[in-house]
């Protein structure tokens, strides 16, 4: 019998921005202040990029800490996906920005948005290449300096979001352990698109000094409405992913979801009958990294001991699109 083609994680990879803006340095900023934004969100601190780094920079230390883990050199991947709501520009892509900078070509490289959930996005086509067998070592990369679109007046949204970059390195191994990505789920609904978005700089609003006037270059964000709208899609996706293994909660070792809010992730995993002892959370440094947010808490996860092999994992992303889904794996 044909041992099936699994798409294992290898390594995984994550770097943050050295500077930290806390909830009290934001008081200065906006009227704001720490207790609103912790019991609200659940963040204390985010981190900033530095003038001189741009959204590659951040992919590339986290790919590179990615594949020092997987034992593997730049050289031996074939694919490169960046999920970014934020690239270096709009083209050329991050994508090939990163492979450069990693000193290879010749992979299939581009950039894929889905807001948040670009990086779940990007494990499921990776898995999907690498199961087709058009690749064989995939490096998924989600990668973001929201600073850089955050308006800094609106208090509504730039106390929420911060900069950084985690990636993972997917290989195709024949094994019949069960070990791999077990299932993908994705989807997306653009009729709740307007609960946020960035409208200008694209062909609808291209840049111009009336675009820069009206702030359409920043985030624009219904917060309200989103939050209702993320605790209903997240919870559907992790328990889609539940029953199309046949597993219920109880098997889920640990639970990874967007790291958007603190109130969010609570809700998701008790309506999933999942505890908190088994839901990881690191928002509360970071705030909301969109795309870069759940590579970044699986790699402080397994760089924590708080995933072993044979772990069932379960991760759940929500994002601009809008665009949800999960993914399941036995590590
Ligand atoms: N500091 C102090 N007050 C603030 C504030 C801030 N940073 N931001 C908003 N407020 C005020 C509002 O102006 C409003 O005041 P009003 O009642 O006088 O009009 C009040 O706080 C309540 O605002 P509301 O938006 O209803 O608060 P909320 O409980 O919904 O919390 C969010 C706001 C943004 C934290 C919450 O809606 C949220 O997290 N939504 C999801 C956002 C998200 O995750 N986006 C990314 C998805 S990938």
């Amino acid at each position: 019998m044909d041992i099936p083609l699994q798409a294992v994680i290898r390594g995984t990879g994550a770097y943050v921005p050295a500077r930290v803006l806390t909830n009290h340095d934001l008081e200065r900023l906006v009227d704001t202040s720490d207790e609103w934004i912790l019991a609200r969100s659940g963040i204390r601190e985010r981190r900033l990029a530095a003038d001189d780094e741009q959204t590659s920079d951040l992919a590339c230390r986290a790919a590179r800490r990615a594949l020092e883990m997987a034992e593997l050199k730049p050289a031996d991947i074939d694919l490169v996906i960046v999920g970014t709501a934020t690239p270096d520009m709009p083209f050329p892509s991050t994508a090939c920005l990163l492979l450069d900078k990693l000193g290879h070509a010749g992979a299939a490289a581009f950039d894929l948005a889905a807001g948040c959930s670009g990086f779940l996005y990007g494990l499921g086509a990776a898995t999907d290449m690498i199961r087709a067998g058009s690749a064989r070592t995939a490096l998924v990369v989600g990668a973001e300096i929201l600073s850089r679109i955050i308006d800094w007046q609106d208090r509504g949204t730039c106390v929420l979001f911060g900069d950084g970059a985690g990636a993972v390195v997917l290989q195709g191994e024949r094994n019949n352990t069960g070990r791999g990505i077990l299932s993908n789920h994705l989807h997306g609904d653009g009729g709740f698109g307007s609960l946020l978005a960035l409208r200008g700089g694209g062909s609808r609003y291209p840049a111009s000094h009336a675009t820069v006037d009206r702030r359409l270059h920043y985030v624009a964000m219904q917060g309200n409405e989103l939050f209702k709208v993320a605790v209903r899609c997240l919870t559907e996706t992790a328990r889609e992913a539940m029953s199309h293994n046949n597993i219920t909660a109880d098997d889920i070792d640990l639970f990874i979801p967007h790291q958007a809010n603190m109130r969010i992730i609570r809700a998701v995993a008790g309506r999933c009958g999942i505890p908190m002892e088994r839901v990881f959370t690191n928002l509360e440094h970071y705030g909301n990294t969109s795309a870069a947010s759940i590579p970044i808490a699986l790699d402080e996860a397994l760089r924590g001991d708080r995933i072993r092999s044979g772990d069932l994992i379960l991760l759940d992303a929500f994002g601009a699109g809008l665009t949800w889904g999960s993914s399941l794996i036995r590590w």
